[in-house]
């Protein structure tokens, strides 16, 4: 983020804090819940979000050396990422050309070639087909057009970026706009490496999990002892960019700053950014580390949805082993709030959904992200947008 933003954004933290005036949607949204539970929507939002959407699988630090491969199953398309021999970031369906088995199994790992378990073919971490085993009884194959089927992908800013579809198009600057993709740019992604990660499978719809990251008005309230002594609540700064979004939230050292000059003031200390990258994708970076959660619908049942929390750290910030055990246990703590805290309450509106017996819950004034969010896909779905409402009975 460049310096002049850090400050403006800052100072109107602080503008915020003294007036007591959050950032505001000018009004209400009522959100049907059926949109929790509704299979056919659910089905649209498949084949429209995460088989016709670009996803970001992980972090360049995921696939740190030549020769490294990372396998991605939350997608109905089994995904192998890696990086080639060249350095070269590349992604492929994660299945034998023979007759369709999984070819890697493992979640991450090194390797300059991959063998099929069935019967042996061997494929190059570029995709290539190398190997047939008894290939004079097998048959007269042209192993050239018998390779993985390659995936469009692409490596920008330290970020990961493959289309589940063979047919598909990244086109990130249209995708993120050119500002946010700068902005992202920034926080320099591609020197950080993975830590720790943990996979939380909840009882609650994909959307309903990234509803907990679209408001800090929740912060005194579910997290009074463990965020809220971090963050002041209900104060954020927020900003939209095509379908995606920046809330700043609000931490406590700001108040520390107002005696600092400007020069020194920066934006990881006086808050936590949450970069909403649409559809399932919260990206929060801080000073030499950044939190990863994405969730991923249930392949069968809307009410359930897992989610990945992975946690990326600068190496040098963990150069010594006790600093680095205690890195881990902090993004650990971090991590089980949102599975311990906010996840308990989504999985507990889900009930409520799936019993029919609220028909909507309100988007407030103060939670401008969850007006934004949810229309934005319904518009990428041809619903009906939610209209704003001034006064709470209409
Ligand atoms: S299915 Fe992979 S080698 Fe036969
Ligand atoms: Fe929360």
């Amino acid at each position: 983020m460049e310096k002049t933003e850090q400050i403006a954004q800052i100072k109107t933290l602080m503008a915020r804090l003294d007036s007591d005036i959050n950032v505001d949607a000018g009004g209400f949204r009522y959100n049907p819940t059926s949109v929790y539970v509704d299979p056919e929507l659910a089905e649209k939002e498949s084949k429209t979000f995460f088989q016709g959407h670009p996803q970001l699988v992980g972090l360049s630090g995921d696939l740190p050396t030549s020769n490294s491969f990372l396998t991605i199953n939350d997608l109905k398309t089994p995904i192998l990422a890696t990086r080639d021999s060249d350095g070269n970031f590349r992604a492929f369906v994660n299945s034998c050309s023979h007759r369709g088995v999984v070819l890697e199994e493992e979640e991450r790992g090194e390797t300059r070639r991959f063998t099929c378990q069935f019967h042996r073919w061997t494929y190059s971490n570029e995709g290539a087909l190398v190997g047939i085993p008894k290939s004079e009884h097998f048959g007269d194959l042209d192993t050239n057009c018998f390779g993985l089927i390659e995936l469009p992908s692409e490596e920008r800013h330290g970020l990961l970026w493959v289309h589940p579809d063979p047919e598909g198009v990244i086109n990130l600057e249209e995708q993120l706009g050119k500002d946010l993709d700068a902005e992202l740019g920034s926080w320099n992604l591609g020197e950080l490496q993975h830590l720790t990660q943990d996979t939380y499978a909840v009882d609650c719809n994909w959307k309903l999990a990234m509803d907990t990251f679209g408001e800090t008005y929740h912060f005194s309230a579910l997290h009074s002892e463990s965020l809220n002594l971090q963050f002041h609540g209900n104060v954020q700064c927020y900003d939209t960019y095509g379908r995606n979004h920046r809330m700043l939230l609000c931490k406590r050292d700001i108040d520390g700053m107002r005696n600092q000059p400007e020069a020194e003031w920066d934006i990881t200390t006086a808050a936590l950014p949450v970069y909403w990258l649409f559809p399932n994708v919260q990206l929060m970076p801080g000073a030499g580390i950044l939190f990863l959660v994405r969730a991923y619908p249930d392949k069968e049942n809307p009410g359930k949805h897992v989610s990945q929390i992975h946690f990326y750290v600068r190496p040098d910030l963990v150069a010594d082993h006790e600093i680095k055990e205690m890195v881990k246990m902090a993004s650990q703590n971090f991590a089980e709030i949102i599975r311990d805290e906010d996840y308990l309450v989504s999985a507990s509106q889900q009930r409520s959904a799936e019993s029919g017996a609220i028909k909507h819950s309100i988007f407030g004034r103060n939670e401008p992200a969850l007006h934004h969010y949810h229309n934005t896909y319904r518009k990428m779905l041809d619903m009906e947008l939610l209209p704003l409402v001034e006064a709470s009975d209409t």
